[in-house]
């Protein structure tokens, strides 16, 4: 896989389609929920933007984690999806979103397992053979750790993209609300990732809500993880960075300042052509 600079980007919100009208210029590649792409009419907004700059879909229901196999139908619709808005790549989560074919409404930790690595890394490298692009897996936020566990989530999340040859979406707000909800040194996460492996960043909001912090997509973006957003551009060539805001969504000039503070990171670490 070839490295890709799409500089720094917004993910699609119904809501944002005027805003991004008349900022065009101040966003470099959008990040579009595959899901919700499903329907055509949805998916009809986005064949322009996919016209005017590069898109990447993020899909939420392959449901890796599952020990069942790969759901067809919804494969289906992932392929379709792809041949309609041409992603530069497709990302879903190391968790599971379904289980016997019920779908859990929300991402589930899997369990960090001998077991469980090798079926997610069989069925993620099967997906992205399927879909003929590459995957990239993110890591999620978890309130709890599920038993049967053998290892770190950093080593799981390692040991499949390893397995697989995929590559990695790495969420710096889920890593900072991981190593402050279980006590972690998110430094020491970052320097076990193999982070040439790491082709898109998100950063998005949390909240502290009592003493537990929550990636409520809802926030602003948290200080520190501008701060492992450096530490991470220094040590890898990655060059892609998504803001993703989904609800209590502002005016659009407090995304664009958030935007422009991750596009000074990466301009201090890369000579690519960044918008803004
Ligand atoms: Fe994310």
């Amino acid at each position: 896989v070839s490295v890709n600079y799409l500089g720094v980007g917004l993910g699609y919100r119904r809501e944002l389609q005027v805003a991004l009208e008349s900022h065009t210029g101040e966003v470099d590649f959008l990040e579009v929920i595959g899901d919700e792409c499903f329907e055509d009419t949805a998916c009809e907004a986005l064949d322009l933007w996919a016209t005017r700059m590069p898109i990447v879909c993020h899909f939420l229901g392959l449901s890796l984690g599952t020990a069942e196999a790969i759901d067809e139908a919804y494969l289906t619709r992932v392929r379709t999806v792809i041949a309609r808005l041409r992603p530069v790549w497709i990302s879903d989560h190391l968790a599971m979103t379904r289980v016997q074919g019920v779908d859990l409404g929300h991402l589930s930790p899997i369990a960090f397992s001998e077991e469980s690595v090798a079926l997610i890394a069989r069925k993620a490298a099967d997906v992205q053979a399927r879909c003929g692009l590459p995957l990239l897996l993110e890591n999620i936020s978890y309130d709890f750790s599920l038993p049967g566990g053998s290892m770190k989530e950093v080593e799981a999340l390692t040991r499949v993209v390893q397995a697989s040859d995929c590559r990695i979406l790495l969420d710096l707000t889920n890593l900072h609300v991981n190593s402050q909800n279980h006590g972690y040194d998110p430094y020491a996460y970052l320097d076990e990732l193999p982070l040439e492996r790491v082709s898109q960043i998100h950063i998005g909001g949390a909240v502290l809500r009592g003493s537990s912090w929550v990636d409520s997509h809802a926030h602003e973006v948290p200080m520190p993880v501008f701060d492992y957003l450096d530490y991470t551009c220094a040590r890898s060539t990655v060059s892609s960075i998504l803001l993703e805001r989904d609800r209590a969504i502002p005016d659009f000039s407090e995304l664009a300042a958030e935007m422009s503070r991750a596009r000074d990171i990466l301009r201090a670490y890369r000579n690519c052509p960044l918008a803004g």
